[in-house]
């Protein structure tokens, strides 16, 4: 995917990109113990060791059986366990929940100017004009944005950092190195990323970047809706379709990117709950998550980030089980959905015998789809 195709897909709406995959249940567990005990972070994952040793009867085996310990925003850990493992932890005093890992997948969101929050970069405003919403939120100058998705392609002009301060002194988090990606690959836009494979299949690891960068493109679409800076003259495959400004709802503010959903269109909630507990801990001032599983699946563990002053939105989902159903509807969150968009895309296709058909497509006329298709057939 170019970078066209990127910086245009944050002008689309409610497009889902990834099918989930049909993952047979591993055996990782989330253990949830609620509220921390401890501030020192090691003396909460010790506690997690010590619970596990006494299930497993083995120092060894309880270290092997760890993916995640949560000792930030919250205590828990996400291990390999059997069925009698999993019961024998639930009767803890101090488990609160036990439940099996479940994969969540990615969902999109929306387009700002449609929701009235219009663009007027600072060197085009008038001083007589009414300041508007966003120029008053300052663009969400050096607020910090954590995204929670399937990483992000760093190169794309949206997160280019000319004209970005230094990065928030209180800002804790960290770059982490992996393939593709480098120390460079954060900047002052891109102030922090991590990534989080435990739950995910050594297959599937195989044919992702094994690093912060995003293969699908839909962490990156996210990211830019958020916050990318302005790209001016983007469109579809630089085709001219849908030709304009990108830019996200808070252009000025600055990403953490947690990446936690694969190639495969899964993000265990294993993996998810590291990362918000590291986003705690990091500095973040919103989590965005636009992703979500089946209903009845909503995240509690949120609210430990809630209580720590930190927004949390998520998208409400693309799909039923009935139309009109919002996923991750939990009363603290900011839950956000789209139903429409306010344009379309009408496409003239004329057939064989010189029928014209008019439709819509992403696609700008019918000559360009006939070479398409026979750039297809010749493959
Ligand atoms: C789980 O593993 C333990 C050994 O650690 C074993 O005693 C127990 O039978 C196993 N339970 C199941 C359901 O496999
Ligand atoms: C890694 O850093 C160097 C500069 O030290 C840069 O030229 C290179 O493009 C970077 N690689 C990646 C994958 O970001
Ligand atoms: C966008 O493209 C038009 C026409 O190609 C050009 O006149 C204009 O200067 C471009 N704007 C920017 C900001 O690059
Ligand atoms: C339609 O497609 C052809 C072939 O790609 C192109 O030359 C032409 O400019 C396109 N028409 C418009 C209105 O973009």
């Amino acid at each position: 995917i170019g970078m066209d195709m990127r910086t245009f897909s944050c002008a689309l709406l409610l497009v889902t990109m990834m099918p989930l995959s049909t993952k047979a249940s591993s055996k990782i567990y989330i253990v949830y113990l609620g509220e921390k005990k401890h501030d020192d972070p090691s003396t909460v994952t010790a506690s997690h060791h010590d619970m596990l040793t006494s299930v497993f009867g083995s120092k060894d085996e309880a270290r092997k059986s760890i993916v995640y310990n949560y000792k930030h925003g919250f205590s828990g850990f996400a291990a390999t366990l059997n069925e009698t493992q999993a019961q024998t932890l639930a009767e803890f005093p101090e488990v609160v929940r036990v439940k099996l890992n479940t994969y969540h997948k990615p969902h999109t969101t929306q387009s700002w100017d449609f929701l009235g929050l219009d663009y007027d970069g600072p060197q085009q405003q008038q001083p007589q004009q009414q300041e508007g919403l966003l120029q008053r939120a300052k663009y969400g100058e050096n607020i910090i944005i954590g995204v929670i998705d399937s990483g992000i392609w760093p190169e794309s002009r949206s997160f280019d950092d000319t004209g970005y301060s230094p990065v928030p002194a209180r800002w804790n988090g960290v770059c982490q190195i992996g393939h593709a990606w480098n120390a460079t690959s954060c900047n002052r836009k891109i102030i922090g990323a991590r990534w989080y494979s435990g739950g995910i299949s050594a297959d599937v690891l195989k044919m992702d970047y094994n690093s912060p960068r995003d293969l699908t493109g839909h962490g990156t679409h996210v990211a830019s809706t958020i916050a990318g800076s302005q790209v001016w003259n983007v469109s579809h495959r630089g085709g001219g379709l849908g030709v304009g400004m990108a830019r996200g709802g808070a252009p000025r503010s600055r990403l953490a990117i947690y990446k936690v959903c694969w190639v495969d269109g899964s993000c265990p909630e294993a993996a998810i709950l590291a990362a918000i507990d590291d986003a705690i801990k990091d500095g973040v001032d919103v989590l965005s998550l636009s992703l979500g599983g089946s209903p009845g699946e909503e995240i509690f563990e949120t609210l430990h980030a809630v209580l720590q002053g930190i927004s949390v939105v998520f998208a409400g989902g693309n799909e039923g089980p009935v139309p009109q159903t919002v996923l991750n509807a939990v009363p603290w969150v900011m839950t956000v959905a789209a139903s429409t968009i306010d344009r379309s895309f009408p496409t003239q296709v004329t057939l064989g015998n010189n029928e014209k058909l008019v439709g819509q497509s992403l696609h700008y006329n019918a000559s360009v789809i006939s070479n398409d298709f026979k750039a297809l057939v010749h493959l």
